[in-house]
């Protein structure tokens, strides 16, 4: 249910407005002057706002300015009389949606409403449409395990069940959380991912539940959580396992509840999502070393979904291998890998599973220049990353002194993860167990290539 204020110091008008906008079925809230009406602003994410030019203590002007200063996202209707209609043309290049002229005209009234709320949902499927770009693949693959997958998706996805998939890096955790919400009945609905490995402690509560301008050093204005932003599609709790005893509380009670309150803030806030949780850690075993709450987990894994590493369902890679190459297709210009350059691939174990493959694909892709990708390119640029990954011996260490040595192995380690993940730093920095700046720091310090 989307959230009205109107600030106006005319009881007609506030009561006239609240009856309309009630029946339309918005939550309506009303405030006397601009004092009262930033103050409810602190304690309730408003969509929109209809307010008077003209009001007491502090003109509309002045509260349009602070409203957008503290909250940019919130679209704001002036009511103007017709003597102060050049405040009102001023007011909406200072970002006012629109403004109404007095006497109201209901019509006018809700269907502005109903633009400027459209505006404020369009632009936050804009920005969920380009978060997913990076997610465009297809489910490929036709093993038994991908079938009992899809057949998962499909049952569920209707449903609001919980859902906990459990698999390997690369293996497609995430891709299956979208698909879930893509068919869901929220597939219009923001899918808003959480990744709880790479927040640090100290602020995953902030990041979830929001808060208050002012409720701690460096708060400096309200901020909606992620369970905020999910409100009405699906929250996507990615490397659950990896959030701190204390946040698992936190969560546990906030999903039971299906409520909470920001940081600093003392109404709580009624939330509507549809949760999924995905993790590569084996979460019996973190359970069993007192590292995850049993009852969070409870109710997590309603309906779990195991996705098996690549080097079980070997099946799949021909597919696999097809559809990146035909993804990788540039202007008309088709490139195909040859038989025995795919036999090569399937002898392969892709530790890294279906990420790895993928990116594998795009480089001897653009690698080569042929049309049919000949087995010896495949067997070279395979065998430059088995060497680049598994180069172990300690004759490569010969003759440095111990600082150079870890250095250097320091260095190789962080190129292997790094391309492991795709060069994503805080997925490459969760596995490896330090903060993202920190790995930051050390790209800097080793000289590493980005490729990505
Ligand atoms: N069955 C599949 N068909 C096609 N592409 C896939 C499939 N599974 C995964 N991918 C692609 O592989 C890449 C990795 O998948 P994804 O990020 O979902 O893995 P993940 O399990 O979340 O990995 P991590 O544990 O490292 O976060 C993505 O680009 C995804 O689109
Ligand atoms: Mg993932």
């Amino acid at each position: 249910m989307s959230k009205i204020l109107i600030i106006d110091d005319e009881p007609g008008i506030r009561t006239v407005l609240t009856d309309i906008l009630e029946d339309e079925n918005y939550q309506v809230f009303s405030a006397v002057d601009g004092f009262e009406g930033l103050a409810l602003l602190k304690q309730e994410a408003v969509d929109v706002i209809i307010l008077d030019v003209w009001l007491p203590n502090m003109g509309g002007i002045d509260v349009l300015k602070e409203i957008k200063k503290e909250y940019p996202e919130i679209e704001v209707i002036l009511i103007s009389g017709h003597a102060n209609i050049d405040i009102a043309v001023k007011a909406v290049k200072l970002g006012a949606f629109d403004f109404l002229e007095k006497p109201l005209s209901l019509e006018k009234v809700t269907t502005l409403i109903r633009n400027a709320i459209e505006m404020e949902s369009l632009r936050k499927e804009n920005r969920n449409l380009r978060s997913s770009l990076f997610m465009d693949d297809e489910m490929i693959g036709k093993s038994p395990g991908m079938m009992k997958i899809q057949a998962l998706i499909n049952q569920s996805a209707a449903s609001n069940a919980k859902i906990l998939i459990l698999g390997d890096n690369g293996t497609g955790k995430e891709l299956i959380a979208r698909k879930i919400h893509l068919k869901s009945q929220r597939a219009d609905g923001p899918f808003v991912e959480v990744n709880c490995a790479a927040i640090p402690d100290t602020l995953i509560e902030s990041e979830l539940f929001g808060h208050e301008k002012g409720a701690f050093t460096g708060a400096i204005a309200r901020r909606k959580g992620k369970f905020e932003m999910a409100h009405g599609g699906t929250l996507f709790l990615d490397e659950v396992a990896d959030m701190s005893l204390n946040a698992q509380a936190k969560v546990l009670r906030a999903i039971q509840e299906l409520k909470f309150e920001r940081i600093g803030g003392e109404k709580s806030i009624t939330v509507d999502f549809r949760l999924i949780a995905a993790t590569n850690k084996d979460i019996q075993n973190e359970i069993r070393e007192g590292r995850f709450r049993e009852d969070l987990y409870f109710r997590l894994n309603v309906v779990p979904i195991f996705v098996p590493p690549l080097k079980d369902r070997p099946e799949d890679l021909k597919d696999l291998i097809a559809y990146f190459v035909e993804k990788q297709r540039g202007d008309g210009e088709v490139k195909t890998i040859s038989p025995e350059g795919i036999k090569i691939l399937e002898k392969y174990s892709w530790p890294g599973n279906i990420r790895e493959l993928k990116n594998f694909i795009e480089r001897i892709t653009i690698m080569t220049d042929e049309n049919v990708i000949l087995p010896d390119i495949v067997t070279y640029y395979l065998g430059e990353k088995q060497q680049s990954t598994t180069s172990n011996s300690l004759k490569d260490f010969e003759g440095m002194k111990l600082n150079e040595a870890k250095d250097r192995f320091e260095r190789m380690l962080l190129m292997q993860k790094l391309e492991e993940h795709d060069y994503n730093i805080s997925q490459t920095a969760q596995i490896l167990g330090i903060y993202p700046s920190n790995l930051h720091g050390k790209i800097k310090k080793f000289n590493i290539e980005i490729k990505k």
